[in-house]
């Protein structure tokens, strides 16, 4: 049994979207509460799969989690648990930030390898060299991960093989708590961080130089509580951004911090949107004009274009008139949603991390399945200005990052239903 989205395509978008914070700030941050020794506060916590599985974990490890309305209020473990229960640590690849925390609570951690999205080759290796080098031992038991750490994890002057994502938020909660200083080189630069690092340093962590690449962190013995709101979805922004460049209309984005979209503004606008601020925390993308194809898009990481844009923006250039090539240099097989952009009567040629689409194109309904989260948004953007009722499958991918995709685009009148599929 699965969940479908059912759209009939075609129709301008008009409205206000509020933004929630981003999953991929709430996801670490809920993991480094438990570095925590008092009670925390993450305020608007979106009802995402990955969140409700990140619950799963916390609980399984001790920890009191309770929702407030949208607030999530943790309190700590009186008995840390060590091993991450199975099933939700298999579904997404964010259990991976538990392995740092419940090394400094429990000094030992078992759990799967982590489970997400399949975008090509997604090792851990980073992570577990900064935490061995940091004092912890790894062994491997088939596909389980036990790291022990007997002492407390040491401070160390580290340098990233490539600036990850995760691997960078793993090293700053290590380091927060960890015996002296530490100095990490190569970090990666996302918003997201600095989110991380925010939190952290509202529980009394001392973090320096979060979205630079290179992080300084002086090692506390313990952190306290803290109430923190997470930055807005800066993907979700895009996800919404580009469905108005397909469809035109105007849309309004509420809470969205100074530049929510970075790079992918530009992109938007060399396409035929135009976009403004109407009022202090909010920006406006409108598309009444043609549209027009970008040419070459590279993703990178930040303050590159982000890779987790790509398949969702090409979507909404879909039926572009002109050439738009999207080449992700991050994840190896970012655009499996090609074969459903074909479907829809898209122009598309993939080759490996290339996306290439041509165009004008007339985009007709079909049915399309989702194989990964942004490629699953992708397809509903693109569907959202195809001609005629399209039918997207594997749902349940896109409820891992937007908690009712159907819903917020029926806000803004488009016509769309979430189905479960027998
Ligand atoms: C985070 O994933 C995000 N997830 C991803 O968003 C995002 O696409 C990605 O960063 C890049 O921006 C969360 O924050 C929860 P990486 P992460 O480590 O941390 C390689 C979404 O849709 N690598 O920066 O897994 C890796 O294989 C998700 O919201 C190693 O080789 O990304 C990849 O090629 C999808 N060894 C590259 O680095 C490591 O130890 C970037 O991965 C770690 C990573």
């Amino acid at each position: 049994m699965g969940e479908i989205l059912r759209v009939r395509g075609g129709r301008p978008l008009e409205g206000t979207v509020r933004l929630p914070s981003a999953k991929n700030s709430v996801l670490p941050i809920l993991a480094a509460a438990m570095l925590a020794d008092g009670p925390v506060v993450v305020r608007n916590v979106p009802d995402l799969a990955d969140v409700r599985a990140s619950v799963a974990i916390l609980r399984a490890l001790g920890l009191t989690v309770r929702r407030r309305g949208p607030d999530l209020h943790l309190l700590p473990a009186a008995v840390p648990g060590w091993q991450l229960p199975e099933a939700p640590a298999r579904t997404m690849r964010s259990s991976v930030f538990y392995l740092a925390p419940v090394l400094h609570r429990a000094h030992r951690v078992r759990m799967p390898l982590p489970g997400g999205c399949k975008l090509g080759p997604r090792p851990i290796d980073i992570h577990l060299d900064g935490l061995c080098r940091m004092g912890a031992r790894a062994a491997c038991e088939g596909d389980w991960l036990e790291l022990r750490a007997p002492g407390r994890l040491r401070g160390i002057d580290y340098t990233l093989r490539l600036p990850s994502v995760g691997a960078t938020e793993t090293l700053v909660m290590a380091a927060a708590l960890a015996q002296g200083d530490t100095v990490l080189r190569n970090a990666a630069r996302e918003p997201e961080i600095q989110d991380l690092a925010e939190f952290l340093n509202r529980c009394g962590a001392r973090i320096e130089g979060a979205g630079s690449p290179v992080i300084r962190v002086q090692g506390k013995a313990a952190l306290h509580g803290a109430r923190h709101q997470p930055i807005p979805d800066r993907i979700v922004a895009a996800t919404v951004a580009a469905a108005v460049a397909g469809c035109g209309g105007s849309v309004t984005l509420l809470g969205t911090g100074q530049d929510p979209l970075g790079p992918v503004a530009g992109v938007l606008e060399r396409a035929g949107c135009h976009t403004d601020h109407p009022a202090a925390e909010s920006w406006r993308v409108q598309r009444q004009g043609s549209l027009r194809g970008v040419g070459l898009v590279r993703t990178g990481v930040w303050p590159g274009f982000s890779t987790d844009a790509a398949p969702v923006v090409a979507g909404g250039l879909l039926a572009a008139q002109g050439d738009t090539v999207l080449e992700d240099t991050v994840f190896e097989d970012r655009f499996a949603c090609a074969e459903g952009f074909a479907l829809l009567g898209g122009q598309v040629c993939r080759r490996g991390r290339v996306l290439a689409m041509h165009g004008p194109a007339r985009l007709h309904g079909a049915r399309v399945r989702a194989a990964d989260l942004r490629g699953g948004a992708g397809l509903v953007v693109a569907a959202l200005s195809a001609g005629g009722e399209s039918v997207v499958e594997g749902a349940e991918y896109v409820r891992r990052g937007y908690a009712d995709l159907a819903g917020l685009f029926r806000d803004l009148g488009g016509v769309i239903q979430s189905e479960t599929q027998r």
